[in-house]
């Protein structure tokens, strides 16, 4: 591809930071989402789970990581504690106690610390309203990850039709109309979406290595974007999924060399913790 070839395909790529950009900002908090938008980006990435209290919270994990979270009282949590303090057995009030940004993530040293917490998707759509308007911005989009499995059901989240419910009754109650992705690797959320809100733009995220017509198999309808893993995407799956009528966004891409070598096999977006990088 010519030099100007690139440079235009760059300036139409959707650029969407990871978890707010959790490269240089404190994951899925509200300010990596306002730090994402000083920097650009037309698209926060975003993962969602619920609490006991049935509250849609921006979260990435069902349970507190102790990669970068603190208890209440400030202390670190064990691996072994980590998992058995699930969101969905907490209500929203004892979850927003615990600190999501300032105990250092060992993968990102970059990332900047302060002290923050897991907000509601509602809470972070609100803050996200006010900064553009306060800066003159352009209202991102959102593609928003509902984080269930199927062996998690009613230990760690709703059933699908449940989930897909709370989440849309914030993001209509929110107005975020076309403005709204939906993604997840479990294929019955994007079914249950497909069936009841067929306006909705919906993405496929894969991680597995069989083929596309595999994974369409298994979701049972053509989706407006497939989201695979960075290393499997090819010029020849950018060009099937393109004669498909599907776009690309592959995740999670990390270097400015890698986001050029995509960028050249015609993708449409690329997902990054390093929002810096575009
Ligand atoms: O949106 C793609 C990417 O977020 C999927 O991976 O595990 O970071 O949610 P994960
Ligand atoms: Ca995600």
């Amino acid at each position: 591809m010519l030099y100007s070839n690139v440079v235009l395909a760059q300036a139409t790529l959707d650029k969407q930071a990871h978890r707010g950009g959790r490269g240089l900002m404190p994951e899925n908090t509200i300010p990596a989402m306002l730090k994402a938008l000083d920097l650009g980006v037309q698209t926060l990435e975003l993962d969602v789970v619920i609490s006991k209290d049935k509250k849609v919270v921006v979260s990435h994990d069902t349970y507190m990581s102790s990669d970068f979270m603190r208890k209440p009282d400030g202390t670190d949590i064990t691996s072994a504690e980590a998992k058995q303090i699930i969101l969905y057995q907490l209500n929203y009030d004892e979850i927003k106690k615990f600190d999501a940004g300032s105990k250092p993530h060992p993968q990102f040293a970059k990332q900047q610390k302060l002290k923050t917490y897991k907000p509601l998707l509602a809470e972070l759509i609100d803050s996200v309203d006010a900064y553009v308007k306060s800066k003159g911005l352009k209202a991102p989009l959102y593609n928003i990850e509902i984080k269930s499995a199927p062996n998690g059901d009613d230990k760690e989240h709703p059933a699908p039709a449940e989930f897909v419910k709370l989440v849309m009754d914030v993001c209509k109650a929110k107005n975020l109309g076309s403005r709204l992705t939906i993604q997840s690797f479990d294929v019955r959320p994007l079914q249950v979406l497909h069936k009841d809100f067929p306006d909705v733009t919906l993405s496929y995220l894969t991680a597995n290595p069989k083929s596309l017509e595999d994974n369409l198999a298994l979701l049972g309808f053509v989706p407006k974007v497939y989201s695979p893993y960075y290393k499997t995407v090819t010029s020849q799956s950018v060009k099937t999924c393109h004669e498909k009528g599907m776009q690309v966004v592959p995740w999670t891409v990390n270097t400015k060399e890698e986001i050029n070598q995509l960028t050249q096999l015609g993708v449409d977006g690329i997902i990054t913790d390093y929002p810096d990088l575009f």
